[in-house]
């Protein structure tokens, strides 16, 4: 069993050990892994620590604002608006991996221009055990990264021995609130992988706005600690209803809300009818483009959790 103080200190000499003066930077998605990274170095280096925080356009409602309070008396925080450069290289895109690969591009552009400004010589990420374990297979040792413009930083994996579980005790004894280190993981890509088809802006905002009443409604329902996670999909199908007395075309958006312990595997739980109805009517009444929504109930595998 971990012990966490113990953990924090022997991560502390480790951390001071490796950066010694050097300038750091962590890209801090908000998740509890890089969050608790953050924490635990900055704890360590302190100002020499840079959290990056990036904002491509495809944020869940409220999360700017959600992680610059969470963490600007915390950690030398950088908030990056980078969503115009990620929405026009994504414009047109209808691939799902095309708009993976192409994220994952702007994202290292844009993170390479402040490592660049910050000066920074190493990169502390938020990799965690079974990151490596299911992508390896075997200890994985890289030492270094060298990003596009050619800037070599040296990484720094401070909770890679951990477990997920383990992760969240060391966020609450490093003092991060509990609503932050229970959160349910969220992509990196964001909503990209949540919208089905091209990505236009009202697409995106129909998406954000259908996934806060499922965040709020599950949240309500307490099935937030246990689900792991609970989303609106906006498909690209669109579905005739009528709305006050008027026919309408308009978004069909699906729930999806899985258990799982690992993501590899995940199932879809009984759930209680009088939520989803709720979450289904506040959809259908809050947000004027979507006229029909509907419940996933595939088990991965056969499907995935994202949809795409
Ligand atoms: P799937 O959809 O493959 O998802 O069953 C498994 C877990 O991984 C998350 N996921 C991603 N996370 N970048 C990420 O950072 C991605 O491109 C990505 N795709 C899926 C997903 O939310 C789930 O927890």
């Amino acid at each position: 069993m971990l012990n966490p103080s113990d953990f924090i200190e022997e991560s502390i000499k480790d951390i001071k050990k490796t950066i010694g003066d050097g300038k750091a930077i962590i890209a801090l998605s908000g998740g509890v892994d890089s969050s608790v990274a953050s924490v635990l170095t900055s704890t360590a280096i302190g100002e020499n620590l840079v959290a990056v925080f990036v904002d491509h356009g495809l944020l869940r409602e409220g999360e700017s604002d959600y992680v610059n309070n969470t963490f600007k008396d915390r950690l030398n925080l950088r908030t990056v608006d980078a969503s115009e450069e990620f929405l026009s290289r994504l414009d047109g895109v209808y691939d799902p991996e095309e708009k993976r690969k192409i994220i994952g591009e702007v994202f290292i552009r844009v993170f390479e221009r402040v490592a660049e400004e910050v000066g920074a010589e190493f990169l502390v990420q938020g990799t965690i055990a079974p990151d490596w374990i299911e992508s390896e297979g075997q200890i994985k040792s890289h030492h270094n990264i060298a990003l596009p413009h050619g800037l070599v930083l040296n990484i720094v994996e401070p909770i890679r021995e951990l477990y997920k579980d383990e992760v969240r005790v060391v966020g609450t004894e490093l003092g991060l609130p509990e609503e932050m280190v229970n959160r349910q993981p969220y992509p990196g890509p964001g909503l990209a992988v949540r919208i089905v088809g091209k990505l236009t802006e009202e697409k995106i905002e129909i998406c954000r706005k259908a996934n806060a009443i499922v965040e709020e409604e599950v949240k309500k329902e307490g099935l937030d600690a246990s689900l792991w996670q609970y989303f609106a999909v906006l498909t690209d199908t669109k579905v005739t209803g009528v709305k006050g007395d008027i026919r309408d075309y308009g978004y069909l958006v699906v729930l999806r809300m899985v258990e799982s312990i690992d993501a590899m595997t995940a199932s879809v739980p009984e759930l209680p009818w009088s939520m989803v109805k709720t979450i289904s009517q506040r959809i259908t009444a809050e947000v004027s483009e979507v006229t029909h929504v509907s419940l996933s109930v595939s088990d991965k595998p056969p499907s995935t959790i994202e949809f795409a």
